[in-house]
């Protein structure tokens, strides 16, 4: 059987992470529907585990902070230079201030089977997980479709307790993303993907 080329594959072959935006603002109805998409995305048990927060101006600063003390303790405690801390942290402060639109991904565990082991309480938190993985690659894929572009960024998994503090989001409310997003700068250049070579990925037995 082949699978015919059409607007959902070329969609899909077009998302790229772009990380620089035009001075542009998204206006907020575009962003309610691409997190209503976002929300289609299949999940276990008939769950929603997904939640978003629009990040405003007025939390930026906030979150930003926060972040970055976490991140500051992470890389003293792994020996890195005081030079490279504050150049890695100036420049992502930056980041989340300049995205013109900052969401943040949450998991949530609501309507998760508890098993009494740690095996298949790893297999049911994977299921939710891989859910959210689907509802981020709609959003981006329906971002495209709008004219956006952005990029994901994993920082929050690595400091949830000052993200869920600094935005004072409920205890079961897991950060996961942060989704930048804006209209591409014209500039942004991308690197050519890397063909894929379809037998690394794929075998058959
Ligand atoms: C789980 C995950 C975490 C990511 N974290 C970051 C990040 O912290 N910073 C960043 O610039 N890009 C991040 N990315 C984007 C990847 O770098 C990007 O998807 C990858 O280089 C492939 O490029 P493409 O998206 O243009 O195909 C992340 C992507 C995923 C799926």
């Amino acid at each position: 059987m082949r699978v015919h080329d059409g607007p959902v594959s070329a969609a899909i072959s077009a998302r790229r992470s772009v990380r620089k935006f035009a001075r542009l603002t998204v206006d907020g109805d575009t962003v309610e529907r691409l997190v209503a998409l976002a929300c289609t995305a299949p999940a276990p048990h008939h769950s929603r585990p997904w939640r978003f927060v629009q990040v405003g101006a007025e939390s930026r600063e906030r979150l930003a902070d926060a972040m970055g003390e976490a991140w500051r303790a992470d890389l003293e405690r792994k020996g890195e230079s005081v030079h490279v801390i504050d150049r890695l942290l100036r420049r992502s402060h930056g980041q989340l201030m300049e995205a013109p639109v900052l969401l943040l991904a949450c998991l949530s565990l609501e309507g998760h089977h508890r098993w009494p082991d740690d095996e298949r309480r790893r297999a049911e938190r994977d299921m939710f997980v891989q859910s959210l993985g689907a509802a981020l690659q709609n959003l981006l894929l329906a971002a495209g479709e709008a004219g956006l572009a952005g990029y994901l960024k994993g920082a929050p998994l690595f400091s949830a307790d000052a993200v869920r503090s600094a935005l004072d989001l409920p205890a079961d409310w897991e950060p996961t993303f942060l989704v930048l997003l804006g209209y591409p700068d014209k500039s942004a250049e991308l690197s050519p993907r890397e063909a894929i070579d379809i037998d690394r990925f794929l075998v058959r037995r």
